[in-house]
């Protein structure tokens, strides 16, 4: 599909990945953007850049209102489904979150086919794989292991869960094209404090900056795979305009960075001394914990071409540099 002179609907349009996917969608030359949300999490501010854009418009609509859908969908060409709650703000209101991941995904869905739109890529998460029992590689096929999983981070991965199996149900029943893409942990500009793994970034760079020590739980070695948002954005992009249909891919680094990494490189872009204080909090919503997390992004490399561009240490500097250009 062509991207240039075509209508994209971003539903999540405030949120961290739909403003970047907003941002490439109109450097590809997209005729228009619309960017729905209802402002629960996101704020008008991460897409105030964009004002002024004649190309763009902003929606206050709601996924679970699917009248608000029927009128935003109408004359797009594509969908990125992009609302959603993670495991954060799904532990905190379980009632709310699962409604919009599980009957907002099936709106979403309704609507695109009311409306004609030909193709829907759908915003996942590797946390479909639960906890990784042992270090191979996790390529798409690999079986959800769930059992081990805390229950904010099961209902999570279940409701991606549900929302990939939309994509393939809708895709063989009513030929809407589908994609589901699977990120890791996702950083960057315009980052908020609603990813547990991202946290570890943006809290321990306050802390620094307040003059406190970093802190990591247990001995520091809990690996995370980090992806910047504009890797996660090109890839929806990419995924949007090839020919994959019905497919599931890893949008991910493929490199296991140790959350006192995270510290580290932190301390070498903000020049601090401070060193990690070893801390662990029972109370902390957590998604994966283990030592080994090692992701394969060989299908969408083979399928649509897409691999990152920007390594962790480029992309916490990139987020630095966009915090310290805001005055916070
Ligand atoms: N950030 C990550 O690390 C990560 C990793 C894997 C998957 N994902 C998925 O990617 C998507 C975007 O993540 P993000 O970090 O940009 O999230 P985010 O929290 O910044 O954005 C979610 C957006 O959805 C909007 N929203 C919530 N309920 C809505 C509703 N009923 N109707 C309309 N809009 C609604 C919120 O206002 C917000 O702008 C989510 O679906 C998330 O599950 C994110």
């Amino acid at each position: 599909m062509q991207i240039a002179g075509n209508t994209f609907v971003v539903t999540g349009g405030a949120s961290l990945i739909g403003s970047h996917v907003a941002d490439q969608l109109l450097a590809a030359g997209a005729g228009e953007v619309v960017l729905l949300d209802n402002f629960s999490l996101g704020t008008p501010e991460t897409v105030a850049h964009l004002e002024g854009d004649a190309r763009v418009r902003l929606v206050r609509g709601d996924i679970l209102r699917i009248n608000d859908l029927y009128d935003a969908f109408k004359g797009a060409t594509g969908v990125f489904s992009i609302a959603g709650f993670l495991t954060l703000p799904l532990s905190q209101n379980p009632s709310l979150g699962l409604a919009v991941n599980v009957e907002g995904q099936v709106n979403v869905f309704e609507a695109a086919r009311y409306a004609g739109v030909k193709k829907v890529v759908f915003s996942s998460s590797i946390a479909c794989y639960g906890e990784p029992e042992s270090d191979a590689l996790i390529d798409e096929t690999f079986p959800a292991n769930l059992v081990s999983y805390q229950p904010g981070s099961m209902l999570y991965s279940c409701s991606k869960l549900i929302g990939e199996a939309l994509c393939k149900l809708y895709a063989q029943k009513h030929g809407i094209e589908a994609v589901a893409l699977r990120y890791s942990t996702v950083y960057g500009e315009r980052q908020h404090y609603r990813g547990v793994n991202a946290l570890y970034i943006i809290q321990n760079y306050d802390r620094i900056v307040r003059g406190e020590r970093p802190t990591l739980p247990g001995d520091g070695s809990e690996v995370h795979d980090y992806i910047h948002v504009a890797d996660v954005a090109r890839a929806n992009v990419m995924a949007m305009a090839s020919d994959a249909s019905g497919e599931v891919f890893n949008v991910v680094s493929g490199v296991e960075t140790t959350v006192k990494r995270i510290t580290e490189i932190l301390q070498e872009i903000t020049g601090s001394s401070l060193e990690p204080l070893y801390e662990d909090d029972p109370t902390a919503v957590k998604a994966t914990s283990s030592t080994s997390l090692r992701l394969s992004r060989e299908k969408i490399g083979k399928a649509i071409g897409w691999e990152p561009q920007v390594c962790v240490e480029e992309g916490i500097a990139r987020l630095v540099r966009w915090i310290v250009a805001q005055g916070r």
